[in-house]
């Protein structure tokens, strides 16, 4: 089913809790949080203890995104921390199918993320070791940039993939997503929306989410 992720990295950190129970009672199943390192990433978020803290508020799915340089020895922290989910960057992992594995068997769904400038037949060969891809629509770092259009052909390409293999796996799009784009990334195949800014940088978060939701939904009525 197609969902919208809000991504808390736009929220009022000072009201998360609060920020976070509004868009979950406006029907979000699942949060985005992003986990950066200055080193893979030029930013600083957020790590295991605010994730266990997050964890204690909500009963959405906490889909972590790791855009850090050792997701090895990190993930399995933030799935004892509480992720139901952790996507590593298939740029930092030297052995990315063992990453995966070891994912699955923390106990949490295993997720691949390429960025912008990596094709999507870097992931040829692990599609059946992962339970979802991240295919980002910004260059990873900050929230707030400008969707980049060549992401919805890399996300079409992963579509038609999926559909020769058999493969259930969800695609999620991370970046730049705003209602007016929205229409097109669910038509190319996308399953998981995560939005930040366009959610919680407006006056009512919630509503914004419903009308996303919406949309969503409309525009998958159409999908083929
Ligand atoms: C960017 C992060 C995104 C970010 C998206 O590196 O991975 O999850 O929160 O934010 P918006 O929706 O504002 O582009
Ligand atoms: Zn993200």
């Amino acid at each position: 089913m197609v969902q919208i992720v809000p991504s808390i990295l736009a929220a009022d950190f000072a009201r998360l809790a609060e920020q976070i129970e509004s868009v979950e009672r406006a029907g979000a199943a699942m949060l985005h949080l992003d986990v950066m390192d200055g080193h893979f990433v030029p930013n600083f978020t957020i790590g295991p203890p605010v994730v266990a803290s997050i964890r204690k508020v909500t009963r959405a799915r906490l889909d972590v995104h790791l855009m850090i340089e050792d997701p090895d020895y990190y993930a399995p922290i933030f799935i004892q921390a509480g992720a139901d989910q952790v996507s590593v960057h298939q740029e930092v992992c030297r052995n990315l199918d063992r990453t995966l594995r070891m994912i699955r068997t923390e106990g949490a769904l295993a997720g691949v993320v390429i960025n912008p400038a990596t094709p999507v037949a870097m992931l040829e060969d692990v599609l059946d070791v992962a339970d979802y891809v991240l295919i980002m629509s910004v260059n990873p770092g900050f929230g707030g940039q400008h969707f980049l259009p060549h992401s919805l052909e890399k996300v079409r390409q992963l579509d038609r993939q999926r559909r020769e293999r058999h493969l259930q796996l969800p695609i999620e799009v991370d970046g730049g997503i705003t209602l007016e784009n929205l229409p097109d990334v669910v038509r190319a195949g996308c399953d998981w929306i995560v939005t930040g800014s366009s959610i919680f940088h407006t006056p009512d978060p919630a509503e914004t989410v419903r009308k996303m939701n919406q949309t969503a939904q409309d525009a998958m009525a159409v999908r083929v």
